[in-house]
């Protein structure tokens, strides 16, 4: 199977395993990105047995507003059942790396809203140590250099990301270098330095359920 092939299952299974969740009331976290994307095509096919969607950014607000789901502010939501999104890496803990399309920030926040987050992935993101994939950090953009230099003390090797503004206006650094072996210590380093709005970790609060699409299917891990 192709990664594309692999990615359309997972976001397939994704959603099959949330639809008995759903009710006429209920707001889905809809993550960013290729796999997401997917996701999305197929949510579409439930329309109808949901409320609407709240969007990790711009993107798939509007790919979702083009299949006709509603999409609404997290502000004006009470609570969100699922949240669904892909990942650049993901360990067997369920720790994620996440922010190769740059949406981090708005993705780690609506899966700190929701009931449960359910990561999609295909089998190429599934790594015993987290770190090969180079850490996303969304930063405030007159805090570049500074937080470069933080990073470098923390034994990372920080790349500006050439053309890339957040849906926030922030500017990301990617940090090459850094076997992460304690994810949890290491996301908490990184989101104390001052002019960082978030990094890409996550293990503070890592994924509930990964589906994990391989060449024999798609397996499920909790
Ligand atoms: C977006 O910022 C990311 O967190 C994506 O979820 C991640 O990059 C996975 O993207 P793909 O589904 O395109 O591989």
């Amino acid at each position: 199977m192709t990664q594309d092939e692999l990615k359309k299952a997972v976001a397939k299974a994704a959603v099959d395993y949330i639809q008995p969740k759903l009710d006429n009331d209920s707001i889905v976290g809809v993550g960013t990105g290729s796999t997401a994307n997917f996701f999305i095509d197929y949510l579409a096919e439930i329309k109808g047995s949901f409320d609407g969607a709240v969007a990790s950014s711009e993107a798939s607000a509007e790919r979702l507003k083009a299949h006709g789901i509603p999409v609404y502010d997290l502000n004006s939501t009470d609570a969100l059942v699922v949240y669904v999104d892909g990942a650049d890496e993901t360990n067997p803990a369920l720790e994620l790396i996440k922010g190769g399309g740059a949406a981090l920030t708005r993705e780690k926040i609506v899966a700190a809203v929701a009931e449960e987050f359910i990561c999609i992935a295909d089998g190429s993101k599934w790594v015993e140590t987290l770190g090969n994939f180079p850490l996303p950090v969304e930063v405030i953009p007159m805090a570049r250099s500074h937080v470069a230099r933080e990073l470098v003390k923390l034994g990372g090797d920080p790349v500006y990301r050439e053309n890339c503004i957040t849906d926030n206006g922030n500017v990301i650094l990617d940090v090459h270098n850094m076997a992460i072996t304690n994810p949890v210590e290491m996301e908490t380093a990184i989101n104390q330095i001052v002019g960082v709005v978030t990094n890409g970790l996550f293990a503070c609060r890592p994924a509930d359920v990964l589906l994990i699409g391989r060449e024999d299917g798609v397996e499920t891990v909790r």
